[in-house]
This record gives C-alpha cells, sequence and structure tokens, in this order.
C-alpha cells in the first residue's frame, strides 16, 4: 500500500483508540469472491470486550464474523491492499475516503461533518429486523420475550438466528417468480421458532402460504399448534410423525434445520419427490457417512489429516454435504452451500440450498454420477442414505 493507504490504516486505528469510531464501509469489489458486493465494519462491545464486527454483504446474503481489533485491522489492510477498490471511514466528526485510481494508487479525502456523530458500541441495538420482537405473541409463548416485547438475555441468540434465517430465506425467495410458495414444510421442525417466524414473514411480506411443521415429538407438536391457534395462524399446523413417512407431493419450499444424521437425506428425499422449487436444509451430526469412512479406512491423500479425530469429523461433514449437493445438482437443483450464522452464536451453521433449475447446469447427470462414484470410491463410502433412498 502506498503512504495513503497506510494514511488511512492509521485513522481507523486513531477513530478505535479515541472512541470515535462509527463504521467503515469497503466497496467497488473487484476480486473472486462470487456475489461480494461491500463489507462493512463496526466496532461491538460482546462480554466487556470492544471487537469488530464484519458484515461481508453479498448478492444473495449477508455473513457475520466478529475479530479482535488486531486480527480485524490486518484484515482490512489486506482488504485495502487487495480487491476493494473504496473505502470510506466514518467517524463522529469526519469521513476519511480512500480511492484507488485506474493506475493502482490511492487518492485519499476528508470530508468533515457538521454536526457530530454517535459512536455506538452496543451489541445489544435494536436493528431492523424482519422478525420484530414487540407485540409478538409467538415469540412471547415459545419463552423468547417477556410482556413487554423485549427478548430475553438469554434468548439473544435464537433471536439473532430467528432474523438471520429469515434474512436468508427471503432472499432465496426473492429469486422465484412472484408467488411460487403456496406451500411449506418444515421438517423436524422442534418447537417451532423458525417455523413461526416463516410463517409470519410469507404473510406479512409476500403471500399466505400453508405452513406444515412435521415433528415426532408429541410434545411439541401440542404447544405448537396451541400456540399457532393463539396467533390466530390459521394456515399453519404441526404433524406429528416422522419425516420419511411424512407423505405430501404440493410442496414448494421444504426447509429442515438441524434435523439430525440421516433425517436431513429423508428431508431432501421428500423435497426432490415433490419437486419443490427451493429446498433448503441446514444439516446435522453427520454420523452415517463417518461411519462409512471409519469402517473401510480408504488409503488417499487426506489420510495425515483424517488420523486426528477432529479433522476425520469435518471431513464427514463436507463430504457428507458435498454428496447431498451433487445429488441435487444431479436431480435439476442449482446448489449453493454456506454459513448461515456466525459460529459465535451456534457451530450448527452451515445451509445447503438446493433451487430447482429449469436449465440443465454446466454438468450433465453422467458427469454428476460418475464424481459421485469417484468421491465414494476415494473416501471409502459404501453408501450415501441419500442417495439409497433416490436409488441412484
Ligand atoms: C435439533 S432440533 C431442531 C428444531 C428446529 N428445526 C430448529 O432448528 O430450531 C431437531 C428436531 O427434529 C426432530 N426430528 C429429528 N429427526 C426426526 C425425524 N426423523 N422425523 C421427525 N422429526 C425429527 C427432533 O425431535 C427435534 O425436535
Amino acid at each position: 500500500m502506498d503512504q495513503h493507504g497506510i494514511a488511512f490504516v492509521n485513522e481507523i486505528k486513531k477513530a478505535i483508540t479515541d472512541s470515535a469510531f462509527v463504521k467503515l464501509a469497503l466497496g467497488n469489489y473487484k476480486g473472486t469472491e462470487e456475489g461480494l458486493k461491500q463489507l462493512y465494519v463496526k466496532p461491538v462491545l460482546i462480554k466487556n470486550k470492544q471487537l469488530l464486527a464484519f458484515n461481508y454483504r453479498y448478492k444473495t446474503r449477508d455473513i457475520f464474523k466478529n475479530f479482535e481489533i488486531e486480527e480485524g485491522l490486518s484484515l482490512i489492510k489486506e482488504y485495502l491492499a487487495g480487491d476493494f477498490n473504496v473505502a470510506t471511514l466514518f467517524s463522529t466528526n469526519e469521513e476519511v475516503i480512500l480511492e484507488r485510481s485506474a493506475k493502482g494508487s490511492f487518492r485519499l479525502r476528508t470530508k468533515q461533518l457538521e454536526e457530530k456523530k454517535e459512536a455506538n458500541l452496543s451489541h445489544n441495538k435494536e436493528k431492523k429486523r424482519l422478525i420484530l420482537a414487540k407485540d409478538n405473541l409467538y415469540l412471547h409463548e415459545l419463552g423468547l420475550t417477556d410482556e413487554q416485547g423485549t427478548v430475553f438475555k438469554n434468548a439473544q441468540d435464537k433471536y439473532k438466528q430467528i432474523n438471520q434465517y429469515i434474512e436468508i430465506l427471503s432472499s432465496l425467495i426473492k429469486e422465484l417468480p412472484q408467488g411460487t410458495i403456496k406451500n411449506v414444510v418444515d421438517m423436524g421442525s422442534g418447537k417451532g421458532y423458525l417455523t413461526f417466524a416463516l410463517y409470519d414473514y410469507l404473510l406479512s411480506h409476500q403471500q399466505k402460504a400453508n405452513v406444515v411443521g412435521v415433528e415426532f415429538r408429541k410434545d411439541m407438536v401440542d404447544l405448537c399448534n396451541s400456540i399457532a391457534a393463539k396467533a390466530n395462524f390459521d394456515q399453519l399446523s404441526f404433524v406429528e410423525g416422522t419425516i420419511d413417512n411424512y407423505e405430501n407431493d404440493k410442496i414448494n419450499l421444504l426447509i429442515a434445520l438441524h434435523a439430525c444424521d440421516t433425517a436431513t437425506d429423508d428431508a431432501i428425499y421428500k423435497g426432490i419427490k415433490a419437486n419443490a422449487e427451493l429446498i433448503v436444509v441446514a444439516p446435522c451430526c453427520h454420523k452415517q457417512i463417518r461411519r462409512e469412512i471409519e469402517k473401510n479406512k480408504a488409503q488417499n491423500d487426506l489420510n495425515f489429516l483424517t488420523k486426528h479425530g477432529i479433522f476425520l469429523e469435518r471431513q464427514a461433514e463436507m463430504v457428507t454435504d458435498g454428496l447431498r449437493a451433487l445429488i441435487l445438482e444431479y436431480f435439476g437443483y442449482k446448489t449453493k452451500v454456506f454459513e448461515f450464522v456466525s459460529d459465535v452464536h451456534t457451530p450448527k451453521n452451515v445451509l445447503v440450498v438446493g433451487i430447482r433449475n429449469k436449465e440443465q447446469g454446466a454438468r450433465s447427470k453422467d458427469e454428476i454420477l460418475q464424481k459421485i462414484k469417484d468421491t465414494k470410491a476415494y473416501f471409502g463410502i459404501s453408501y450415501h442414505h441419500l442417495e439409497r433412498l433416490l436409488e441412484l
């Protein structure tokens, strides 16, 4: 970086030290990360420690990560030296703008503010949410808020997760023709936090849809049905039963969040069979493939990693979900796999998304099938539950 770049980073450091740092915005991204548009950095206070909150804004999603100040600053330096071409530092009394010219040199400008801004370190600041806590009967009944609609301290993470998930789903739904989502099924709906929130979102933002939660725990089903009645959510219902026994051939959107192990495969299977437009799953515990890998002990270049249990576990997760994505592609879905909420809030944070694709993808069905076969052989997997269900 040249002297202007260095001066800009020093301005950020100074603003942080003087408690004058409001926000940093990096834009005009020209790098290779697909869909990345901007990066916003704000100061946050978490457990009395000041951190930098990074919000990576992609075309269809946001990713949030918190960093220690030093680590955050070195990332910012890296990004400025790399692929972001404009950066604006908003401090309490000025805006400092760094722009890279076509020739690669930086230009630095400063704009004094007429009115002093406030630096806000509060992490719990009420941000504009798609699911509001105030006057929200179901969030209260589910035990996330008090009588006044204030989210309990110990429910903040859950509330945040619900909102991030609705933000992601709303942008995925917007990719479909308007009015597509008429029938929604949530497989393994549990206490129904996300089922209620999705129904609420569809009702107020898009259209009324039939939403069904499928859950084998009767106590949860009864609780959710009684709350749905109290909230007058007349097209939201919960049914008791297992995912594999649930029959419905009219599904536009299928979700399964944290359905254990092969229950996620059962859910994807039901979505594919119903020809759902959108399938969104957040897998959890990947035991079936881990057992296969452990049992068959394939010799491959990755053995130096997988002799360590934690890497074996991570590999099993990636291979399971990678094969799920391939199988979705085989059945004509465009797939995306991404982190949907910072792992500060939950370690189960990967979403596998399939969007039904009218056009044939880049790879032919034969190529995909071959890739599935090769992957299984490489990792020593004799079968994958979803593949078996679909009789591939
Ligand atoms: C970890 S909880 C997640 C609940 C909810 N989806 C969420 O993310 O908040 C998983 C739920 O799926 C249910 N479940 C797991 N396997 C199932 C199956 N095969 N059929 C029906 N329900 C299942 C469990 O009883 C549990 O309530």
